[in-house]
């Protein structure tokens, strides 16, 4: 027999004798044994990568609305890109890219736009992020900042009057969709000019046209288009059906702004919280380290506004005062650090975000909070620091710094430390050293491997010492062949959920990265959720996140299995079994990784009731490589029914699969 015949035998063997059944797996529940676990296991983690952001989940439609993209970010870009200059029936005219006086200084670009003939009008035109959605029937609110410098041209010039503009929707062949007239008429400072605009067509590749109708000379800027059917209807809001894809899955907390985005590309391209608050004309863009522009018009003010209109809990992270290893990828930075001299300043900005979220609107950030409509704090409790930082002295020494100016003037937030890109080596090793030794109360672990490297390493809580401190596994996936969304994956992650469960008492949180990504636009895959102008199609990972979220419990209730001649259960199946307090349900999780149905004898003891009937939710297909290609999933969902249970009772968990029964059981 030759090697290759005999691996075919062996796995031939393997696979008969598990389709045979031949050894049945008993899990033993003791009901009345029950220790803590986190309440708030499954989260989730918002960055913006994939045009998660702007072009994703901020439901701006205008492009480069400020006229701030750069060369810097993509080497074809400009203050022009995504914009048109447009001269309609006889119009003509001339524009310039101004820096002479912007809006704020933040904001150093605007348009200054000369219309010498004004025929059928001179303007600009902009087709948003890969065309403008618009649907009939539905609102759009338009704005744009503007000075009117001068009405007419040559010898008629003066620097009085009104400028009448026509702004409007069109069709890719120039039908007008909707369309609403203003007037320009300052010309010493810039106003805001408002308009809604009701859309008479369905159309997914809409532009928006700004036209000039009389000869004169105009500054614009912060030219901007919302739906007013933004999630939860709040202005300078976020998508709608993206938001809802990311409420359903019920959170119970959100990361946030990023990883790598927070520790940017070189200590200049930190993300720096307050520049994303406040008027949005007056944030300060920059670009991103995934190499494209971010208006920060969904800022710090909206993140927590999201997690409380979601009900999570907010875990923001902040730059460790160094910038991100990997900055060489881009511009050969690698690790770079604040100075000393700057560092006091920068502790200070750490502190000011607590107060921010969590002061009274009568302190100075508190009020910036209330100011923006949220008199009441936001209740942080959560702050990351540091993002898989190089673990340097001079990462030690800022973080240092900034976790004991925390804990000293805020000993109520739970400040979240790093240990590197990976599960092991050398910044794992000596982030959760110096993690241990300074007393930070939890670290943040990120891992994304294969299935089977999930499959694997089952038991990687079990051991941890209960003393040091707690985990948050703020970033993994599963990467199946080819980094892919699968079926393989979920479930890989779906027994790596069982086994954090089952140490929930040292593992705070978990959430998967990323989250968000945009197809034809993403610079990491798998993503847990992909998107295009119009629709939202979300993986069988995303199922499985729902399902744990959704049926995640407080309490772990004890239990064990072991096969029929007991031995140690296959390594492709995982089981956990906890309790949600609130309705006393005993929730009972079996994940089947092989490709047979796997027979399981569940055997309930101790003092409580076992009911007759248990609901039941699997999510299961014959194939696990079942893939989400190029970005549309397959439709994998679970299937919910009852079956009947009893103090002892025979469960048949089917081939790839995750199954979900949820006992009530009052005490
Ligand atoms: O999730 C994508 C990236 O992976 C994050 O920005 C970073 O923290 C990690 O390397």
């Amino acid at each position: 027999m030759t090697s290759k015949n005999l691996v075919c035998f062996i796995l031939m063997a393997v696979f008969v004798f598990r389709s045979a059944g031949a050894e049945s797996v008993t899990i033993t529940v003791d009901t009345s044994a029950e220790k803590p676990i986190s309440p708030d296991l499954v989260g989730i983690f918002f960055e913006d990568l994939n045009y998660a952001a702007d072009g994703g989940l901020y439901a701006e439609l205008v492009q480069n609305r400020s006229f701030e993209y750069q060369a810097t970010e993509q080497p074809t870009w400009g203050p022009m890109t995504g914009w048109d200059f447009v001269q309609r029936g006889g119009g003509k005219g001339d524009f310039w890219v101004d820096s002479s006086c912007p809006i704020p200084p933040n904001n150093p670009h605007s348009l200054l736009m000369e219309v010498k003939s004004a025929g059928e009008g001179v303007g600009l035109s902009n087709a948003g992020f890969d065309g403008i959605a618009v649907a009939t029937g539905e609102k759009y609110d338009f704005s744009v900042f503007a000075r009117m410098l001068n009405v007419g041209v040559g010898r008629d010039n003066k620097p009085a009057g009104r400028l009448p503009l026509n702004v409007r929707l069109e069709s890719k062949e120039g039908a007008v969709l909707g369309e609403a007239n203003l007037e320009a008429s300052d010309p010493t400072e810039w106003k805001q000019l408002t308009a809604t605009i009701t859309a008479n067509q369905t159309v997914t590749d809409a532009r928006l046209v700004v036209l000039v109708k009389a000869p004169g000379l105009i500054a614009l800027d912060e030219v901007s288009l919302f739906p007013q059917a933004t999630f939860k209807g709040r202005k300078n809001g976020l998508r709608n059906d993206l938001a809802q894809a990311i409420a359903e899955l019920h959170p119970k907390f959100v990361r946030f702004p990023g990883g790598c985005l927070v520790h940017g590309d070189g200590v200049t391209n930190l993300y720096r919280w307050k520049d994303s608050i406040g008027p949005v004309e007056q944030r300060k863009g920059q670009s991103n380290i995934w190499r494209y522009h971010q208006s920060l018009g969904l800022g710090y003010f909206e993140y927590f506004q999201f997690c409380e209109d979601i009900g999570a809990k907010p875990l923001p992270v902040v730059a460790a005062g160094v910038s991100c290893q990997n900055s060489t990828h881009t511009r050969g930075t690698g690790q770079q650090s604040i100075p000393m001299a700057d560092m006091a300043a920068y502790v200070q900005e750490v502190l000011d975000l607590i107060e921010y979220a969590n002061g009274p609107e009568t302190s100075h950030w508190g009020s910036k909070r209330a100011a923006a409509g949220h008199p009441l704090p936001f209740g942080l409790k959560y702050l990351g620091v540091g993002n898989e930082d190089k673990i340097t002295p001079e990462f030690k020494e800022r973080f240092k710094m900034i976790f004991e100016a925390v804990k000293e003037k805020h000993p109520e937030i739970v400040v979240i430390g790093t240990a590197g890109p990976s599960p092991n080596g050398e910044d794992f090793d000596k982030g959760w050293q110096f993690a241990t030794e300074l007393g930070v109360p939890m670290v943040d672990e990120h891992y994304y491997k294969s299935p089977q490297w999930f499959w694997d390493n089952l038991k990687r809580y079990d051991t941890y010492d209960r003393s040091k401190p707690h985990v948050y596994v703020g970033e993994y996936a599963s990467n199946d062949n080819k980094r892919r969304s699968t079926l393989r994956s979920a479930l890989a992650e779906a027994a790596w959920l069982t086994s954090l469960e089952r140490n929930g008492d040292v593992v705070a949180f978990a959430s998967y990265a990323p989250l968000l990504a945009k197809r034809d636009h993403t610079q990491w895959t798998p993503d847990l959720i992909y998107f295009n102008n119009t629709a939202v199609f979300p993986t069988i990972n995303y199922e499985v996140q729902k399902l744990f979220s959704r049926n995640s419990g407080d309490k772990w209730v004890e239990s064990r299995a072991k096969t029929s001649s007991n031995g140690e259960i296959p390594r492709d199946l995982a089981y956990s079994t906890v309790r949600e307090s609130g309705s006393g349900d005993l929730i009972v999780k079996i994940v089947n990784g092989a490709n047979s149905v796997c027979p399981i004898r569940l055997e309930l003891q101790g003092s409580r009731s076992v009911p007759a009937q248990a609901s039941r939710l699997v999510l299961s297909a014959s194939d696990a490589s079942i893939a989400n290609e190029d970005g549309h999933p397959p439709a994998v969902h679970a299937e919910a029914s009852s079956i009947t249970v009893a103090p002892a009772f025979d469960y048949e968990a089917p081939a790839n699969s995750l199954t979900i029964l949820r006992l009530p059981q009052r005490p």
